[in-house]
């Protein structure tokens, strides 16, 4: 016997496997939340190497290294995320439709024109989504599940320092890093792409 979830089959709960996490956990409701979950670090990752990717201006350097950095620490944590719905009964998302239906992150309509607007917006999709592990680590906590909270909150402790490091350069550099202007370079829509830059 099998339910539908987001279009998928899986195992119903009142039948639990075997062997599985089944029988005292309601994998439904998690997996729900570790695709989104999974969905926002993806969106983040992707944010992040874009800023690395286009980033222009005096603290070029300074900010492609450090974007591409984040990125990575932001990319270790999908896997996890990911397996975890395995480790749970259920398939794991891989196709960027179905991710981009689940991520609830801001999505660039047009390229930042500063540093300190990337990084402005990279330290609020890391809140949103430190709200959301917070939140996750609540109701796997509630659904007796110590392996999701646990996970969770390894994800957490990386969010919270990337937010921290961004916070922190946005205060002490705030100068220079909005002397960094790319013009309006639109990145989603349609028309030809412009920099401003002759
Ligand atoms: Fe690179």
């Amino acid at each position: 016997m099998s339910v539908a979830i987001d279009g998928r089959f899986m195992p119903s709960l009142e039948v639990p496997r075997p062997g599985s996490l089944m029988e005292s956990h309601h994998p439904s409701q998690l997996v729900a939340y570790l695709r989104h979950e999974q969905a926002n670090a993806v969106q983040l990752y992707l944010q992040y190497k874009g800023y690395h990717w286009n980033v222009r201006g005096p603290q070029f350097h300074d900010l492609h290294v450090m974007f591409d950095e984040h990125a990575k620490l932001v990319l270790d944590t999908i896997d996890p995320l990911a397996e975890r719905q395995r480790i749970l009964g259920a398939p794991a998302h891989y196709d960027l439709d179905a991710l981009g239906r689940s991520s609830q992150l801001a999505v660039d309509v047009q390229l930042p024109g500063t540093g300190k607007d990337m990084i402005e917006h990279l330290a609020e999709s890391h809140r949103h989504i430190i709200r959301d592990l917070k939140a996750g680590f609540e109701l796997s906590t509630e659904l007796h599940d110590p392996g999701t909270a646990d996970l969770l909150t390894r994800c957490l402790v990386v969010h919270e320092k990337l937010e921290w490091f961004l916070r922190e350069l946005l205060e002490s550099r705030v100068d220079t890093l909005g002397e960094l202007n790319v013009g309006p370079m639109v990145i989603r829509g349609h028309g030809p792409i412009q920099t401003g830059v002759a």
